[in-house]
């Protein structure tokens, strides 16, 4: 295990020189309660400079990002992030405004959140839209208490359930649940889709809503949507549009048009801004006339040409954010659009569509693909030919961490076993992917000749195998004295 910063102390190396403290001392008890005040001497570790910059550099060498290479984390769309998103979030007149301050001095800012707005607006199909939410699941919760919102508005106090498909990820059912609904689960078919027979039996007059993600977490678009659409609306429900995989269809097809009435986009996939460890991300809501009365407040609407906040919204579940939502990533994802303009993201959509099947051909004579059939932007893989030597998804993609490589999403969608989930990204070239499926046809080798390599794997990373086990049940999260 590599040291820390404090068992690289050096007793009296002397690391730094500091003034002596020129605020009497009286001053400062006057200042801090009592009780906030120490006595004894904190014992900071003495490292010299050079010391410690040489181990955070190191510890800054150890992330991965898509930065540093090929990342095919399935459900996750990370796609490369320009760096011109960066240069227009770090702009002064956007970087350095205050949330606080009156809106005649920010109406630029202003202006780009209302043409984010619309531009959302417009490739969903929606009719409003708030960028308020700061992540996918929060905009989940903001647009499940919105259907519960206009539910309770008709009076219509009997639907106390939604409806989510066992594909589904698992913040479809925790944000139905944490705004108070029971969860009905719909089963897919055998084509991975949803089971029309399934739902037609569920859908009742005590079902607020359906909640799906279209392409499904198989990859694989809901041929039936508009199907499923008049089974949800015709029972009196409203259809929720998780946002996740928009990249699947992006420029293509909207989500409006298919009959959904609330959606959120994840900016920090769909729209290339960072996420993960990256930075924040934001998931704005949108939805169709109907809802509109329910938005967070406050929207920002368009006067003439003056720009400002609309607090009047009576029906409006309220704010769901401070202020009004991660703001740079906002700009970022603005100048992703505005770079790429409409015929650019509807080819971003078409190479991850592309680069998806592409890798799904080259790697199926190696791997067993359950449902081996045109997909989207991602596809779904598992173990079952490797199972035959006791290898598990789990070693394949502790052997990929070997091989330099972020593994695929692993056991998710849970009604493949062993899935591994791959979206490769319309960013990645074609000698990428190649590179990628020569290592994938070694570790499939390996698993039958040198199955050892798997099971200890990974052998070149920094942490090696952990036991998950222990780790989920007794971590040890801060660092003590040997
Ligand atoms: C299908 C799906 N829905 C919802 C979410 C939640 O999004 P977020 O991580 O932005 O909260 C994810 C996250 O990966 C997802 O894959």
């Amino acid at each position: 295990m590599p040291k820390l910063i404090f068992e690289k102390h050096v007793t009296n190396s002397n690391p730094f020189s500091l003034p002596a403290c020129d605020i009497p001392l009286p001053e400062i008890s006057e200042t801090i309660p009592a009780h906030f005040l120490r006595n004894e001497t904190t014992a900071l570790p003495e490292v010299s400079e050079v010391e410690t910059v040489r181990h955070f550099t190191e510890l800054s060498t150890r992330a991965y990002g898509v930065d540093s290479g090929f990342y095919p984390l399935g459900s996750c769309t990370m796609k490369y992030n320009p760096k011109i998103n960066e240069w227009a979030a770090r702009l002064p007149g956007f970087a350095g405004i205050h949330p606080c301050q009156s809106q005649d001095t920010v109406q630029g800012a202003l202006q780009l959140y209302y043409e984010m707005q619309e531009m959302l607006a417009e490739i969903n199909g929606m009719d409003a839209f708030s960028l308020q939410p700061a992540a996918g699941a929060h905009g989940e919760m903001t647009g499940i208490m919105m259907i519960k919102a206009y539910h309770q508005h008709r009076k219509d106090y009997k639907r106390t359930k939604i409806m989510v498909p066992d594909s589904a990820h698992g913040t479809n059912p925790a944000t139905a649940n944490v705004i108070g609904y029971e969860i009905i689960e719909i089963k897919s078919n055998e084509r991975g889709l949803v089971d029309l027979e399934d739902l037609r039996a569920k859908m009742n007059d005590e079902v607020a809503g359906l909640m799906l993600t279209n392409p499904n977490t198989l990859g694989l678009f809901e041929e039936e949507i508009q199907d499923i659409a008049a089974i949800v609306h015709d029972g009196g429900g409203l259809l929720y549009y998780d946002g996740a995989n928009l990249n699947g269809i992006l420029g293509v097809a909207r989500p409006g048009d298919m009959g959904f009435d609330v959606v959120h986009v994840n900016l920090h996939k769909t729209f290339g801004t960072p996420h993960g460890g990256g930075g924040p991300g934001s998931g704005p809501v949108g939805v169709k006339s109907k809802l509109i009365d329910f938005l967070p407040k406050p929207v920002v609407v368009k006067n003439e040409d003056v720009y400002s906040f609309n607090n009047d919204l009576p029906l409006s579940i309220g704010k769901v954010k401070n202020f009004y939502g991660n703001f740079g990533v906002i700009v970022k994802a603005y100048t992703y659009i505005k770079s790429l303009g409409a015929e650019g993201i509807k080819e971003a959509c078409q190479h991850a569509v592309l680069n998806a099947n592409y890798l799904r051909h080259q790697l199926r004579d190696d791997f067993n693909i359950p449902i081996d059939r045109l997909c989207k932007h991602e596809f779904v893989i598992n173990s079952k030919k490797q199972s035959a030597y006791g290898v598990t998804t789990l070693d394949i993609a502790k052997r990929l961490i070997d091989y330099g490589y972020h593994p695929p999403t692993i056991y998710f969608p849970l009604i493949i076993s062993e899935a591994m989930m791959i979206e490769p990204t319309e960013t990645e070239s074609k000698e990428r992917l190649h590179e990628f499926v020569d290592v994938m046809k070694t570790i499939a080798r390996e698993s039958a000749q040198e199955t050892d390599k798997l099971l200890n794997a990974p052998q070149n990373a920094v942490i090696k195998r952990v036991d998950e086990v222990t780790a989920a049940r007794k971590p040890i999260v801060k660092w003590e004295a040997p």
